[in-house]
C-alpha cells in the first residue's frame, strides 16, 4: 500500500497560489508516498496543467451525485475528472455542516465518483459533544456504514478520520484516541470488504502540521493525512510529505 499525503485547500487560493505546486514538486521530486492537492474547483484544471510530469496529483473537494443537468452552481464527478482531477473529497464535515449533507447524499456522491473513475476520499468524524458523551465509535460506525456504498475497493476508496473539533483548531486527539478509531475503521472495513480492506488508506485529518506529523504517522493503521491549513504552503506540506515518506 502506498501511503497518501492529501492537501485540502478549502476555499483558499487563486492562480498565484499555483507557485506552491512547483515549489512542492521541486523540493520532493520522488516522494515514497502519494501526494495529492485538492484546490478549489476554479483551480483544478490549471493545477493539473502545472502538476503534469510531477508527483503531485490533483483532486476536487466535492461533486454532485448526477452526471449533468439543471443544478446551478454544482459540478459533477465527470466534470472534475474532465478538468484533470483523479480524486474527490466527499462528506467533509464542513460540507456536512454548511450544506447539511447527509450520509445518504455522501454515499450517492461516492457512487458518482466511482462512475466517473475517481478515487473517493470519504470523511467521517465526531463532534466534541459526541466524543465527550462517549459516542465517538457509534458516530463513526454510522457514518461509515451510511456514507460508503457497496462496491468499494482499496483502489477506489480512501477514508479520512477527521474529528470535527480538531479541524482548524490546533487541537488533536491523543495518539491512543487516533489508534482506537483507526483500528475500529479497519475492523469495520474488513467485515465489509474482507482481505482487500487491508489496502484501504485510512487518513487522519485535523490540525496535522510538520511538528506533529511524524508521531501521528507512527500510529498503527494511519496510512497518511488529510491536511487543511498546513497544505497551503509548500514548505509546510513538503515537511509533512517528508515525514510520511520516512514512515512509508
Ligand atoms: P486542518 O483541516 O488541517 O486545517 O485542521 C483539515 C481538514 O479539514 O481536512
Amino acid at each position: 500500500m502506498k501511503k497518501l499525503a492529501a492537501g485540502n485547500w478549502k476555499m483558499n487560493g487563486t492562480a498565484a497560489s499555483l507557485a506552491e505546486v512547483a515549489a512542492l514538486a521541486q523540493a520532493h521530486p520522488a516522494p515514497a508516498c502519494e501526494v495529492l492537492l485538492c484546490p478549489p474547483a476554479t483551480l483544478i484544471a490549471q493545477m493539473a496543467y502545472h502538476a503534469k510530469g510531477t508527483p503531485v496529483k490533483v483532486g476536487a473537494q466535492d461533486c454532485h451525485a448526477n452526471a449533468s443537468g439543471a443544478h446551478t452552481g454544482d459540478i459533477s464527478a465527470e466534470q472534475v475528472k474532465d478538468a484533470g482531477a483523479g480524486h474527490v473529497i466527499l462528506g467533509h464535515s464542513e460540507r456536512r455542516t454548511d450544506h447539511k449533507e447527509t450520509d445518504a447524499q455522501v454515499a450517492a456522491k461516492t457512487l458518482a465518483a466511482w462512475r466517473a473513475g475517481l478515487v473517493a476520499i470519504v470523511c467521517v468524524g465526531e463532534t466534541e459533544a459526541e466524543r465527550d458523551s462517549g459516542a465517538t465509535l457509534d458516530v463513526i460506525g454510522r457514518q461509515l456504514a451510511g456514507s460508503v456504498p457497496e462496491g468499494a475497493t482499496s483502489a477506489t476508496l480512501v477514508i479520512a478520520y477527521e474529528p470535527v473539533w480538531a479541524i482548524g483548531t490546533g487541537r488533536t486527539p491523543t495518539l491512543a484516541e487516533i489508534a482506537e478509531v483507526h483500528h475500529f475503521l479497519r475492523e469495520r472495513l474488513t467485515a465489509r470488504l474482507g482481505a482487500d480492506a487491508a489496502g484501504v488508506r485510512l487518513l487522519y485529518g485535523g490540525s496535522v502540521k510538520p511538528s506533529n506529523a511524524t508521531e501521528i504517522f507512527a500510529v498503527a493503521n494511519v496510512d497518511g493525512a488529510l491536511v487543511g491549513g498546513a497544505s497551503l504552503k509548500a514548505a509546510d506540506f513538503g515537511a509533512i510529505v517528508a515525514a510520511l515518506s520516512a514512515a512509508a
